[in-house]
C-alpha cells in the first residue's frame, strides 16, 4: 500500500522580491513573532544571500521589535539626531523630502552592521522606503568607473554642530554626554582611519572623512558599492563630496552612479508590522518623499554578533 505523502506545513514561507532578490518572510500562522521564529545564524545567512529581510504579517509589537534587535546584536546605536522611543529604537522623522540612498552613518567614523526598520502605521500613499542593493552596482559600473573606486578613496566634508558631535561620540565611545570634550574629537582622529575632526568655534566642529565608497559586506564577505555619496543629510549640512585629494568627481561619474543605483532601487510599500533589516555594508536605504505625514515608522542601528568591530 502507498503511504499518503504528507506535506509539511512551514510556520512561514520565503517569496524573494522579483528583480530585485531581497529576501521576503511572509508568516503563515496568526500570532507568529519574528522574535520567536529566527536566531541569528537564520538572519545573518539570509543577509549574507539577499543584503536585506522583510518580514511580513508577523505579530509583533513594538516592544518584540526592540527585543529582536537586541537579540541579534552585540550593541545597539542610535542616530544622534533623533529622539529614543524605547530602549533600542527611535522614531524617524526626517522631513518630508524625498532622501536619496545612504549608507547609515556612511559619512561619520562609525557605521552599524546592520539597519533595522519596524512599521506601527503606514501610510496610505507612496512614502516608500527604497532600497538598493550596492553588490548588484557595482557588478554593474563600467569597468572604468569601477577602477576608479578601486583605487581612489572618497572624501566627506563638512561642519556639524557640536552639541551632534557630542552626543554620537557619547553613544560610540559608551561615555556620558557630559563628559564628552575636544579630547575625545582628538582619541578619534587618531583611532578612526580618515576621520579629521577639528573644532571651529563653540558651536561648529568641521569633520573630514576619507573612505572607499566599496566596502566589504560583514555577511557576504562581498565588496559592494555602499556608500552615502546620494544621501542627504536631512539633520545636517550637506557634506562636500570629492576625491580623497579634493578633486572633483567628474558629472560623468555622478551621472553613472545615479542611474545605476535607480535602476537598481526596489521601493518597499509598508505594511503595518512589517520589520525590515538591512546589511548596512552592502544595502543602501533611503525614502520616497513623505506623501502621507500619519506613517509612523521607527529604526534602530547595531553591530552584529561576532562582527570585527566589536
Ligand atoms: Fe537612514
Amino acid at each position: 500500500m502507498l503511504n499518503k505523502v504528507q506535506s509539511v506545513v512551514f510556520p512561514f514561507y520565503r517569496q524573494p522580491v522579483p528583480c530585485y532578490g531581497f529576501e521576503c518572510v511572509y508568516a503563515v500562522e496568526s500570532g507568529l513573532r519574528v522574535s520567536d521564529s529566527i536566531n541569528s545564524e537564520t538572519l545573518y545567512g539570509d543577509l549574507a544571500h539577499s543584503g536585506a529581510v522583510i518580514y511580513r504579517d508577523f505579530a509583533d509589537t513594538l516592544e518584540d521589535f526592540n527585543n529582536l534587535v537586541s537579540a541579534h546584536s552585540s550593541r545597539v546605536t542610535f542616530d544622534p539626531a533623533r529622539k529614543a522611543a524605547t530602549s533600542n529604537t527611535a522614531e524617524i522623522e526626517a522631513g518630508v523630502y524625498e532622501m536619496g540612498l545612504h549608507r547609515e552613518n556612511g559619512n561619520l567614523p562609525f557605521n552599524p552592521d546592520l539597519q533595522w526598520f519596524y512599521c506601527l502605521e503606514p501610510a496610505l500613499v507612496g512614502s516608500e522606503t527604497t532600497m538598493c542593493d550596492g553588490w548588484r552596482v557595482l557588478f554593474e559600473l563600467s569597468a572604468k568607473t569601477r577602477k576608479h573606486f578601486e583605487t581612489r578613496d572618497i572624501r566627506y566634508v563638512r561642519r556639524i554642530p557640536w552639541a551632534n558631535v557630542k552626543r554620537f561620540l557619547s553613544i560610540e565611545l559608551n561615555l556620558p554626554i557630559e563628559d564628552i570634550t575636544d579630547e575625545h574629537l582628538y582619541q578619534v582622529n587618531e583611532h578612526v582611519k580618515g576621520q579629521a575632526y577639528q573644532r571651529i568655534d563653540q558651536n561648529l566642529i568641521s569633520s573630514e572623512f576619507v573612505v572607499s565608497a566599496l566596502e566589504i559586506s560583514r555577511f557576504s564577505g562581498r565588496k559592494a558599492f555602499c556608500n552615502s555619496m546620494l544621501g542627504p543629510s536631512v539633520n545636517y549640512e550637506p557634506p562636500l563630496i570629492t576625491w580623497a585629494d579634493g578633486e572633483d568627481i567628474s558629472l560623468d561619474i555622478w551621472d553613472e552612479i545615479k542611474e545605476i543605483t535607480a535602476r537598481n532601487t526596489y521601493s518597499h510599500f509598508w505594511k503595518k508590522g512589517d520589520i525590515v533589516v538591512i546589511d548596512n555594508t552592502r544595502v543602501m536605504h533611503g525614502r520616497r518623499r513623505l506623501d502621507d505625514t500619519s506613517r509612523r515608522i521607527f529604526g534602530a542601528q547595531s553591530y552584529r554578533h561576532g562582527g570585527s568591530s566589536q
